[in-house]
C-alpha cells in the first residue's frame, strides 16, 4: 500500500498563543489535501489553543519535544501523559537543535521515542549532518548510527508507524536546501537501514521527511521522489506558502 504523505510544520520558539490562534485561522483553509497527514508541531504553551483553532479541520497538533520520564521532579519539562491529555498525536524527538543546544544525545532520543510509543503517540525521529561530516564523507555512516540507536529496542510494529525526518543541519534556515538526489540518497539510505534492523514490510511501511529549507518552489521535486514521503518545514511553516507546499500535488 502507497505511503500517505506527511507534511508537518515545526514552529520552533515561535508564536505567541494569540499569534497561534491567528495563525492557524490564516493556515486552516489553505493546508486542505487529503492525500497528505498535515501536522502543526507548535511551543507547549501553544498547543491547547492551536488545537481549540484547529477543531474540526484536517490539522493534527504536534509537541516540538517531551521528556522521557512518566512524571515528577523536572522542573521545566513538558511529559507524555500532559501532551496526550492535550489530545497530541505526533512529537518532535531529537531535532538538531536540542541536540545541539540542549545536549540532547541518540540515547536520550531513544529514551523519547520509546516513551512516545508507550503513551501511544508518534515520534518524528530527527536525524541530519553536519557540513563537515558531508564534506568528510561519512554522512551515511553517521545517519545509520543515529537511527539504529533511536529505534534501540522498538518493536518493528511500532517502528512501522514511526516517521522519520532527514534533516541535513547545513540546509536548516540557511536557505541552502538539500538537492534533490541529496536528500533521496539519505533518505533511501535511511529506508535500507530500517530493512536491516527489522524487515522489508516494516521499511516498506516508514515514513521518511526531508527538511530543510523546504519551499513552495522545491516541495514539489522532493516529495516526488520514491523515499520521501513528506517534510518537515520549519520557516515556511510560519506563512501563507505552507499552504502550498501542503498542496504540493495539486
Ligand atoms: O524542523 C524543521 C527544520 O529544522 C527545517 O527548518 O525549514 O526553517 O530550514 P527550515
Amino acid at each position: 500500500m502507497a505511503r500517505k504523505k506527511i507534511i508537518a510544520g515545526n514552529w520552533k520558539m515561535n508564536m505567541t498563543p494569540t499569534e497561534a490562534v491567528e495563525l492557524v485561522n490564516t493556515l486552516k483553509p489553505l493546508v486542505v489535501n487529503e492525500d497528505v497527514d498535515v501536522v502543526f508541531c507548535v511551543p507547549a504553551i501553544d498547543i491547547i489553543p492551536v488545537m481549540e483553532a484547529a477543531k474540526g479541520t484536517n490539522i493534527f497538533v504536534g509537541a516540538e519535544n517531551m521528556y522521557y520520564e512518566d512524571k515528577g521532579a523536572y522542573t521545566g519539562e513538558i511529559s507524555p501523559a500532559m501532551l496526550v491529555d492535550a489530545g497530541v498525536k505526533y512529537v518532535v524527538i531529537g531535532h538538531s537543535e536540542r541536540r545541539e543546544y540542549f545536549a540532547e544525545s541518540d540515547e536520550t532520543v531513544n529514551k523519547k521515542v520509546l516513551k512516545a510509543f508507550e503513551y501511544g503517540m508518534t515520534p518524528i525521529v530527527c536525524c541530519g549532518e553536519s557540513l563537515t561530516q558531508r564534506e568528510q564523507g561519512i554522512t551515511i555512516d553517521w545517519i545509520r548510527q543515529q537511527i539504529k540507536i533511536a529505534f534501540l529496542n522498538v518493536p518493528a510494529d511500532k517502528a512501522a508507524e514511526a516517521v522519520i525526518a532527514y534533516e541535513p543541519i547545513w540546509a536548516i534556515g540557511t536557505g541552502k536546501v538539500a538537492t534533490t538526489e541529496q536528500a533521496q540518497e539519505v533518505c533511501g539510505a535511511i529506508r535500507a537501514c530500517i530493512a536491516e534492523i527489522y524487515d522489508e514490510a516494516t521499511a516498506e511501511a516508514i515514513r521518511i521527511q526531508y527538511g530543510g529549507s523546504v519551499s513552495a518552489g522545491s516541495a514539489p521535486e522532493l516529495f516526488a521522489q520514491p523515499d520521501i514521503d513528506g517534510g518537515l518545514v520549519g520557516g515556511a511553516s510560519l506563512k501563507p506558502d505552507f499552504g502550498k507546499i501542503v498542496c504540493y500535488n495539486k
